[in-house]
């Protein structure tokens, strides 16, 4: 029997039988006839479809924009579930004021997404820098209005409202005195505390069949396979998420969305572009999903976190509920998506030893498209060094075999040897007799040959400044 999902939709107190698998998209505008979220690509690369969510997080009520194509109703369970009809004042709010006074919109499509990430942005951020609003709409496509004005509006709302903002402590309820927000905001958090008790008593019976973490694989890979499955919600094992330090180890949740990596000053510190590197993955929204395990377990040959964590010896934590198992990530991968996992195991942690102090580290990507897309090739490089020699390196690649490498012979080929132009030529040769990439729709094998070639002279441009590209052609 369907089990019921109890949330809260907008203002209104939801309880539904629909199948986990649905995605929210389809439940708001086909079944509670809530058309205002537009439906575009449905892949999670237009931001049409932009809800919030919000969840209880102590006692107050944290909210995310997120792309409800691919985000499964089974996972808004006791959260409240906000569309653009649940942002609608009588007259219009600030944002669409704005959005209004700059010209900003034209056919109106795209306008409900933009309004609900900008929402989610003035919710959320602490700096509030136009910068950080104008990323967080980076996923937002408008194709009729031209950017320069939608710009503009989030412009003049930073000036209007950062410095009212930033001075309130309450968050939620200041918005709702400068009318971003209806008022039925303020009474939500102790109605999501009543569901939360509720919801435990659900999660008891569950008969686990299909794993689904940020379902942003899943949802654009399967979505009608999905919708008749039992499914497991890793988003309920809150212990699979965060990032810690210990052991000389770092330990990252599987769970973890891959967002929480970019903003961690733990690994900020380690990997100083750290933040730079994640932010060519995807949009906010899908990274705010998106879990480091559900990248892992996709086993994308181009998988942007599989590489980066190549190069640090990563290894994983497994379990089957009973016996739990260590395998390193180089060896997770045996073929073409086939996984060192078994029936019934899940990915715990991830876990790498803390580079060591005199350690460089460097990740590059190249893809058709600088800013969201996927790889064509990427890379990253874990160097070691003593004085001007390489103690130890570790080189991975992506999109140059059928599973993500890692460049056994070359690493030991660098260990070793002092870093001169000449070593760094024999590197990229010897890296090319490695790999075996082919044609497809990124480009060339001969092209992605190149490419690896070509990122790893910039691996070492980056970490010495004193190597110039005339010592390398
Ligand atoms: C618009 C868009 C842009 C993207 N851009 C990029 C990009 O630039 N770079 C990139 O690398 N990827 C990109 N992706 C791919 C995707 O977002 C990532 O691979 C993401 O990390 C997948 O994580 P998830 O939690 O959403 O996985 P899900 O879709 O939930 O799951 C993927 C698979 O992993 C399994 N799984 C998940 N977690 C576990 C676990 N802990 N243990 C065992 N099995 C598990 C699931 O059962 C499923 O088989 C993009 C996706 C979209 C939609
Ligand atoms: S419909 Fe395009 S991101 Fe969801
Ligand atoms: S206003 Fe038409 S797509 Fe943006």
């Amino acid at each position: 029997m369907p089990k019921t999902i109890r949330f809260i939709l907008n203002d209104r107190d939801m309880q539904t039988s629909l199948p986990p698998g649905m995605v929210v998209l389809d439940f708001l505008r086909r079944d509670q006839r809530l058309t205002g979220t537009k439906e575009g690509c449905r892949e999670g690369d237009c931001g049409a479809c932009m809800v919030l969510l919000g969840e209880l997080d102590g006692d107050d009520v944290r909210y995310q924009a997120l792309n409800s194509c691919l985000l499964p109703l089974g996972d808004v369970r006791a959260k409240h579930l906000v569309s653009i009809e649940g942002l609608n004042h009588p007259g219009l709010n600030p944002i669409q004021q704005s959005i209004v006074d700059e010209g900003a919109s034209q056919c109106g499509f795209c306008t409900p997404g933009f309004v609900v990430s900008l929402t989610g942005f003035f919710m959320d951020s602490r700096d509030m820098h136009i910068q950080e609003a104008v990323d967080e709409v980076a996923g937002n496509i408008c194709r009729c209005t031209g950017y320069t004005s939608i710009r503009r509006a989030i412009a003049s709302l930073i000036e209007q409202y950062a410095v009212k903002l930033k001075g309130f402590k309450d968050r939620i309820k200041s918005l709702v005195d400068l009318r971003f927000l209806p008022s039925y905001f303020l009474g939500i958090a102790p109605r999501l505390k009543h569901l939360k008790e509720m919801q435990a008593e659900a999660e008891a019976e569950e008969k686990p069949v299909l794993l689904v973490a940020g379902g942003t694989d899943l949802f654009v890979q399967k979505p009608d396979v999905i919708l008749n499955e039992d499914i497991k919600f890793i988003s309920s094992r809150k212990e699979l998420s965060g990032i810690n330090l210990s052991h000389n180890l770092c330990t990252i949740g599987c769970a973890t969305p891959i967002e929480d990596l970019k903003n961690s000053p733990l690994l900020q510190k380690m990997f100083p572009r750290m933040s730079d590197n994640i932010g060519l993955i995807a949009s906010a929204p899908i990274r705010r999903r998106a879990t480091v395990g559900g990248n892992i377990v996709n086993a994308s040959p181009i998988g942007d976190m599989i590489i980066f964590f190549l190069a640090l010896d990563a290894s994983l934590t497994i379990s089957n509920g009973k016996n739990v198992r260590r395998v390193a990530l180089k060896d997770f991968y045996k073929g073409y998506k086939d996984l060192d996992l078994h029936e019934g195991e899940i990915l715990e942690y991830l876990s790498f030893p803390l580079p060591a102090e005199a350690s460089l580290f460097n990740f590059e990507k190249v893809s058709r498209r600088r800013h969201l897309d996927i790889a064509s090739v990427n890379s990253a490089l874990y160097i070691q060094k003593q004085d001007g020699t390489i103690d130890h390196a570790r080189l991975s690649a992506g999109g140059v075999a059928p599973v993500p490498l890692f460049l056994r012979r070359t690493s030991e080929y660098l260990s070793g040897k002092e870093i001169t132009p000449a070593i760094i030529k024999e590197a990229v040769r010897r890296a090319g007799q490695e790999i075996s990439p082919i044609s497809d729709v990124r480009g060339t094998a001969a092209y992605k040959r190149l490419l690896l070639g070509q990122l790893i002279y910039a691996h070492f441009m980056t970490l010495f400044p004193g190597i110039k590209v005339e010592d390398l052609i």
